[in-house]
């Protein structure tokens, strides 16, 4: 009987099936499943234990290695999200949402990185060379060496990487890559796949770094880029809101340096520009106090940020009333106010709720909770607190406040800025003493005394 040579591949998280079936039953998706030519199982189909391999060399945990010598792309931002600089032979995956500004980004980088004497080639898959001259004339590029190509044959770019043998590589995008042993269309979870593994294999053995290019939609509509996070030593992923002119780029793996560094840019008619204190940014127009806004004082990898929180909260028509949430995660909100409700109280029935991060930011912290219920009670009481004060701490499910961590980063920053007080848990510990007036609290009910004073419910 012929072997089949198809398999059945979930777009989102990249398990394989033996048939079709509506659901992933590995992920639990919709509609991802698609089909797909199987990958190679070595020579006739035979299994790995029955043909002999070679020996592998093996060594000692405490070998000595060369420290990483890294190298700057020169866009402090950049850097600092990678750790300090780009290490050689790494592979990097830029991750985001099309349109978002990853080529922007990516020949910015490429062109500072070429005129710093390092030897750059850019391989495009989806706009051609005059295109691409064009944005580095709107850039200020055109001088830069950076060597293009428009290419989206994985062979021949790999043949004319390992000829000219450059220092960086970026391939924009990943989707668009064509391996001709691949009996798939470009885009389809296989070819991303052997695309990945042959550049990153590529990188490390031919002493290259190379950066990929991904994008991904919301609803993983295209063969998406999560199976290629694990083959890659660094994913960054480049967020913002369409409409604002902020950039995010966050480190959420990183072999060589801290994850969940951030890098804040600003895009504008000539590139996208560094913001070096994202704080100021964040805290948007506050000049007075106002009702229903607060000061979060986060942490976001190893930099302390200033963000504000601006809550609504209006009577509402409907039997099950709105829940809005921009920049953090819905669920959280619907904890919080269950919190407000049964441990202090305070009920929000009846009432649509609006929470929005200023700036374009999506905060992931614990420690936002503080700030998002003092938010939700100023809002709704129309009471404004004080517009000198940051608040930070999580709250758990009993409403008692517990520890957060970096308070003493945290309070710098608020120091930093202008503010003069700040509201947290009494679990924060602090070591050394800042000029910002802290106002601890053991649990939500004191935390809103204290805020508040007595709130009719
Ligand atoms: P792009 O880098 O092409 O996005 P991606 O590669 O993630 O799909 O960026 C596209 C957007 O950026 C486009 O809407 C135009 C805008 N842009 C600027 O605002 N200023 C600039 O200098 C450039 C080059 C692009
Ligand atoms: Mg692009």
């Amino acid at each position: 009987m012929a072997k089949t040579t198809t398999t059945f591949v979930c777009s989102a998280c990249g398990a394989s099936h033996k048939k079709w079936a509506g659901r992933c039953d590995a992920c639990g998706e919709w509609n991802s499943i698609n089909e797909e030519a199987a990958l190679s199982t070595g020579p006739k189909g035979k299994t790995l234990g029955s043909a002999k391999g070679r020996q592998i060399g093996l060594s000692d945990l405490s070998s000595v290695d060369a420290p990483l010598e890294r190298s700057r792309f020169g866009i402090e931002e950049l850097d600092r999200v990678l750790g300090g600089g780009l290490v050689p032979a790494s592979a990097i995956l830029v991750g985001g949402d099309p349109g978002i500004g990853k080529s922007t980004l990516l020949l910015q980088a490429a062109g500072d990185f070429a005129k710093a004497g390092h030897k750059v080639v850019y391989v495009s898959g989806e706009e051609a060379a005059s295109q691409i001259r064009m944005r580095a004339a709107r850039l200020d590029l055109s001088d830069a060496p950076v060597k293009l190509a428009a290419e989206t044959n994985l062979r021949d770019i790999l043949t004319t990487l390992d000829a000219e043998h450059p220092d960086l590589a970026i391939i924009d995008s990943i989707q668009t890559m064509w391996a001709d042993h691949v009996d798939s269309a470009p885009g389809t979870v296989s070819q991303v796949r052997t695309a990945a593994h042959e550049l990153t294999s590529f990188a490390k053995r031919r002493g290259i770094s190379v950066v990929l290019v991904g994008h991904v939609t919301k609803d993983g509509q295209i063969a998406g880029p999560r199976v290629v996070e694990h083959m890659v030593d660094t994913v960054l992923y480049f967020e913002g809101e369409r409409g604002h002119q902020f950039r995010i780029l966050r480190a959420v793996k990183n072999r060589f340096g801290p994850a969940d560094e951030i890098g804040v840019f600003e895009m504008t008619g000539g590139g996208l520009r560094q913001v070096a204190n994202p704080s100021e940014l964040f805290l948007g127009e506050r000049d007075k106090p106002a009702s229903g806004s607060v000061v979060f004082a986060g942490i976001e990898g190893t930099r302390p940020i200033l963000v504000e929180i601006q809550a609504l909260v209006a009577p509402s028509p409907l039997a099950s009333p709105r829940r809005t949430v921009v920049g953090w995660d819905s669920g959280r909100l619907a904890m919080i106010l269950a919190v407000l409700e049964s441990r202090a109280g305070i009920g929000f029935g009846g009432l649509d709720v609006y929470l929005n991060v200023a700036g374009g930011i999506k905060l992931g912290e614990p420690a936002a909770d503080l700030a998002v219920a003092a938010a939700l009670v100023s809002a709704r009481q129309d009471f404004a607190l004080p517009a000198d004060s940051v608040f930070f701490g999580e709250i758990s499910l009993s409403g008692a406040l517990r520890a957060t961590v970096q308070a003493e980063n945290r309070l710098k920053e608020a120091e930093k800025l202008g503010f003069s007080s700040a509201y947290t848990s009494t679990r924060v510990k602090l070591v050394s003493q800042t000029g910002i007036e802290v106002r601890m609290a053991e649990d939500l009910t004191t935390f809103l005394e204290n805020c508040f004073g007595r709130i009719e419910s």
